[in-house]
């Protein structure tokens, strides 16, 4: 009889770690706790065992089922918490409106390029893409920009370990890729892409930064479609009232080069603080594409022609947002990029 309790005792103690939530905690109790449990009708049949065994087995059996309690109450205690508590100590108002979730945007930069591709889409640009990691050659030497050259000045590079590979300071070498993939065809492309130079990093200036290159070979291309073209994206860009004036300037790879001002969209020319009171902002260097430049990419500069430009969407939208440093950008503060 009492190795028959022992074994009781063991089976419903191993039973009971399988019971896994507390409907089954509440059958393994009714079974081995419960009135027809083979436990408790040892205890309700003890009467009918001799006289000098009842002491013994009885004993037993209420240890046993001491123990089983107590086990029981210990896996409940295990079991709470794990499952969903229909009504639970502490009172939960379930009509509670929920946490806000805090939602992805596109950073302001992402955002200025893809207005800028659109643009360009609408008026026949496709974006060709050229790497990040860029030999000499094609930053400078295809550009019409020796070693050595003062013009070198104008861009301060990040070298890599290998001599010749450096980060790309523009992305005026894609024009060279694009034109020896494309030519003798004819191109019109956007080339947009992240910019390294080697700088003091201030308000104005960063030393990675994005660029749109843009570039158009054919031929009969003019500097009155250079003209033409990049006022139309102004006024796609900022307004169709918005005025453009080109300034004569100085770049290697284009003849002749300029800067293509905007009217000031907050002062309509006016004068005020983020024009520096001249009523207009630069916004892009452009010019027709040198014939050495064209030569490299393929193309007879006695049969084609183009034009080149290049902007700055961080300072588009630093002019266009009053964003008065530049640094905010890849700052990762999601106080600035919440605002957007
Ligand atoms: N690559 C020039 C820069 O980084 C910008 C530029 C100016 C690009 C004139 C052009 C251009 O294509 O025609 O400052």
């Amino acid at each position: 009889m009492l190795e028959s309790l022992n074994k009781t005792e063991q089976q419903a103690l191993s039973k009971l770690q399988h019971a896994a939530d507390s409907t089954a905690l509440k059958e393994w109790r009714s079974r081995h706790l419960g009135k027809e449990s083979a436990l408790l009708q040892a205890l309700g049949s003890l009467g009918s065992l001799p006289a000098e065994d009842r002491p013994a087995i009885g004993r037993r059996a209420n240890e046993i089922r001491r123990a089983l309690e107590a086990a029981c109450q210990q896996r409940a205690d295990e079991l709470r918490g794990t499952e969903f508590d229909p009504a639970p100590a502490v009172a939960l108002d379930v009509t509670l409106p929920g946490r806000p979730v805090q939602r992805g945007r596109l950073h302001i930069a992402t955002k200025t390029l893809r207005r800028i591709y659109a643009i360009w889409a609408e008026m026949g640009f496709q974006v060709y893409r050229s790497p990040d990691v860029e030999t000499d050659e094609y930053n400078f030497e295809l550009l019409n920009i020796p070693a050595h050259h003062p013009a070198r000045d104008m861009w301060d590079t990040f070298h890599t370990d290998t001599p010749g590979i450096i980060l790309r300071t523009h992305t005026s070498p894609g024009q060279i890729h694009a034109m020896r993939e494309y030519c003798p065809e004819p191109i019109r492309v956007i080339l947009p892409g992240m910019c390294y130079r080697y700088e003091q990093i201030t308000a104005r200036s960063e030393i990675q930064f994005n660029q749109v290159e843009g570039l158009a070979v054919g031929k009969n291309i003019r500097f009155t479609d250079l003209k033409g073209t990049l006022s139309d994206f102004a006024r796609r860009m900022f307004g169709a009232s918005t005025g453009t004036r080109f300034r004569a300037s100085h770049f290697p790879f284009t003849e002749p080069s300029a800067e293509m001002d905007i009217e000031c969209f907050l002062c309509s020319g006016e004068g005020c603080s983020v024009c520096k009171y001249t009523g207009w902002l630069e916004i892009l260097g452009c010019g027709m594409v040198h014939p050495t430049v064209l030569q490299n990419g393929g193309y007879d500069p006695c049969e084609f022609t183009g034009f080149a430009f290049g902007m700055g969407p961080e300072r588009i939208a630093m002019l266009k947002y009053e964003i008065e440093d530049i640094r905010y950008f890849w700052g990762n503060d999601l106080r600035f990029l919440e605002q957007f």
